[in-house]
């Protein structure tokens, strides 16, 4: 009997150990981690560097309040700061959806003003402030969350700068909707977005949690489009699978958080941070540069293999961040427990979505093998309801 609250579907694999893009599960059975533990593992397993660096500070203290001066934590954020701009301030959270309160938070009392602006199939996290501003009616329902503050307007559509006004504090926006479906922000509309929203003297709140550390084949997804966000959200890959969130604001929104208006016990934890020091390390243009090229690589070997098949309705994506979009009548279930059973493991987004966030670390030879398996088993499916 399990002492667990129910709050996962779980499939009956349990990986119990890995090794660079591989893992394995307790049954000895290897996999191609295509999913990185929702884009959480972008280095893999057993990284070195990262290693090496969280087991230095097991040997010192791993905890001491945020009550006391931490150079660990001025180094990383330094680091971060550099990576995403240069002109900020860092506050550490533990996880995506502690990133987006701060956001929202730090929004608020700098503004004064109440009203935020989210996106349909926007994803921003499960505590009730990131849940207000969800677009996922289903998770909400039976948990009174206050919406009353909220405007949800269509995502890529100009029909939402007409809804925004000067009584709105932020709008908060994903450049690639991870959990919506895999969808891709238009770069005009989001410039506009920017230029309205600062218009009406609310900030731009970019959620990075998914798209971030290197995802897109920039540092941040947003780096592509040459804005300039007022607030950054960070988590998932931040710690390589020690848990970390940061929310990076711009200097100008200092004022609006002074001692005791915000905190946390765990926040900058020092194992975190630790591994989060040896993930920004790693963080080279060098890098960059190989998630987008084998991202490029990934959606032209998955166009041409599906090129023909009437059930993929959409393939699409930035760097490895990758949506298969399938018909109603082949369910994505289904093709994730066959490329479980093939020895892939991929998840699943809105709409029906085969979600790809392969371990960054991954070769080229793999990935396009990775590919081939994908198409193969998809084709085969949709022969079967022809
Ligand atoms: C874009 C985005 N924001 C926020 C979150 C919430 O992050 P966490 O699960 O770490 O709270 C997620 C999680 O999937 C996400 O994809």
């Amino acid at each position: 009997m399990t002492h667990l609250f129910n709050t996962y579907n779980r499939y009956p694999i349990e990986l119990v150990d890995g090794h660079d893009f591989h893992l394995v599960d307790r049954n000895g059975k290897e996999y191609v981690d295509l999913a990185a533990g929702i884009g959480v593992m972008s280095f893999g397993y057993h990284n070195q560097l990262i290693q090496r660096s969280v087991q230095a500070q097991l040997e010192k203290v791993w905890h001491t309040s945020n009550l006391y001066e931490n150079s660990l934590q001025e180094k990383v954020a330094d680091k971060l700061v550099q990576l995403s701009g240069g002109d900020q301030l860092v506050f550490f959270a533990n996880s995506g959806t502690e990133a987006n309160e701060a956001a929202l938070k730090l929004a608020h009392k700098y503004t004064g003003k109440a009203k935020v602006m989210t996106f349909t199939n926007s994803f921003h996290g499960r505590t009730y402030g990131s849940l207000a501003v969800t677009d996922y009616p289903g998770i909400k329902q039976g948990f009174f969350v206050d919406t009353t503050e909220v405007v949800v307007a269509d995502y890529n559509d100009p029909a939402a700068f007409d809804l925004l006004d000067d009584s709105f504090a932020a709008v908060i926006v994903e450049i690639v909707q991870g959990e919506g479906g895999v969808n891709l922000i238009d770069p005009d509309w989001l410039k506009e977005l920017v230029f309205k929203t600062h218009d009406k003297h609310a900030l731009v709140i970019i959620d990075e949690v998914q798209t971030g550390i290197g995802r897109t084949g920039k540092f941040f997804a947003f780096q592509h489009y040459g804005i300039r966000p007022d607030i950054i959200t960070s988590a998932k890959a931040l710690g390589s699978g020690l848990p970390i969130g940061a929310m990076i604001g711009r200097q100008k929104l200092a004022s609006a958080f002074t001692p005791g208006s915000h905190g946390t016990t765990f926040g900058g934890n020092m194992l975190a941070m630790a591994s989060t020091d040896a993930v920004l390390t790693q963080m080279t243009p060098d890098f960059l540069a190989d998630v987008s090229h084998k991202g490029a690589m990934l959606i032209s070997a998955l166009k041409i293999g599906l090129v023909d098949v009437d059930q993929v309705l959409a393939i699409r994506g930035l760097g490895l961040m990758v949506g298969i979009q399938l018909a109603a009548d082949l369910p994505v279930e289904s093709i994730i427990s066959d490329l479980q059973a093939a020895g892939y493991l991929t998840i699943s987004s809105k709409h029906n979505t085969l979600r790809l966030l392969p371990v960054l670390v991954i070769d080229e030879a793999s990935l396009l093998q990775a590919a081939k398996k994908i198409s193969q088993i998809i084709k085969t499916k949709a022969e079967v309801l022809a």
